[in-house]
């Protein structure tokens, strides 16, 4: 396999896992999460989001989050901001990274934003000029790129499009989310070869769910094609309470696993990861939907 000789782990447990959680996570256990994992040598580990708290209740603590994390020096913590309003949260929480985040489906869009894809970018316009202006870092997810909860197919030229117009609002990265995991390698790696002719692929990230159990796979196909940044989440949790059928993300134990194994460096120590995801598991009552880790705790019991 072509992969690169190391990558960039976007960690999105503490946001795209909890947001998705049918109970209320304490604040104290999300903290925990979060210091545990950016312990573990992890670069970036997604927060939390400052959306409206009655369209995620789950995330609605996330100001008591940030302020109760104890950041580690060089690991990025950034949160999800939909509007002016989420950056003007954030900003009072003192964060250094955001990310808005579009899709490429009208339908998805809708739902997710209660916005048309225009109306959308038009939101997300101030929030990256003023992100950028007060020396933020911004990233820019494109969701429903391999498919879409409401409509079905999603043609590549709206992928790649929706791309362009983030990039153009300033955003300095571009994660492609596979948000009902439903894409092959195949799939992405055509999808790849389309938006990287438009963007520069240094600049663009996968996000794959791993509803079909393509996840990994997919995350490796698109390393293939010369990505070199992906997000995933412990345990493999995850999902968006807005992509019915979507599954957790790709589990970070078996991305972790396969690059080490493949030669690809990381960062993460792995173990380290391992505990804090059997850690999580134990306060959510239930066992990770991690292959790797499953097998590594049930080794260490052997
Ligand atoms: P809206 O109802 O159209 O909001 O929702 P609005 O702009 O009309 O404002 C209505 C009221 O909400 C106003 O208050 C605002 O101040 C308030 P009022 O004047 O009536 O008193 N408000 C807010 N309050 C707190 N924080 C805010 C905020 N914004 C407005 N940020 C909105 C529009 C975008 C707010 C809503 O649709 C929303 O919050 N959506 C977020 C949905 C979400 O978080 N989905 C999950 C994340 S996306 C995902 O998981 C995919 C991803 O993982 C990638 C992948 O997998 O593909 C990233
Ligand atoms: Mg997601």
């Amino acid at each position: 396999m072509q992969l690169p000789e190391q990558v960039t782990i976007v960690e999105v447990g503490p946001r795209d896992g909890l947001q998705n959680e049918p109970g209320t996570v304490p604040t104290a256990v999300k903290v925990g999460f979060i210091d545990r994992l950016a312990r573990t040598g992890l670069q970036v580990v997604e927060a939390t989001s400052f959306v409206h708290p009655t369209w995620v209740p789950q995330l609605a603590d996330a100001a008591e989050v940030l302020a109760g994390i104890d950041p580690v020096e060089g690991v990025r913590y950034p949160v999800l901001v939909p509007n002016e309003r989420g950056l003007d949260r954030a900003l009072e929480s003192g964060v250094d990274e955001v990310a808005v985040f579009g899709a490429a489906s009208e339908a998805f869009s809708a739902k997710n934003l209660n916005r048309t894809i225009d109306e959308s970018l038009e939101m997300f316009r101030p929030v990256v000029a003023r992100a950028k202006d007060a020396g933020l870092r911004v990233r820019g997810y494109v969701s429903t790129v391999c498919g879409c909860p409401y409509q079905g197919d999603v043609p590549v030229a709206d992928v790649v499009r929706m791309t362009v117009a983030m990039l153009e609002l300033g955003c300095d990265e571009i994660s492609l989310g596979d948000t009902i995991g439903v894409g092959t390698p195949g799939q992405v790696q055509d999808l790849l070869a389309a938006v990287a002719a438009e963007a520069p692929v240094e600049r663009l990230a996968v996000h794959m769910h791993d509803t079909y159990g393509q996840g990994l796979v997919n995350t490796l196909a698109a390393f293939e094609t010369g990505v070199t940044i992906a997000d995933s989440s412990a345990g493999g949790l995850g999902g968006c309470p807005y992509a019915p059928g979507a599954k957790g993300n790709l589990a970070t134990e078996d991305l972790v696993y396969a690059l080490h194994g493949s030669g690809v460096a990381t960062g993460v120590d792995l173990d380290a990861l391992v505990d804090t995801t059997a850690w999580m598991a134990a306060k959510l009552g239930r066992p990770p939907a991690s292959r790797a880790a499953e097998a590594i705790l049930a080794k260490r019991d052997r």
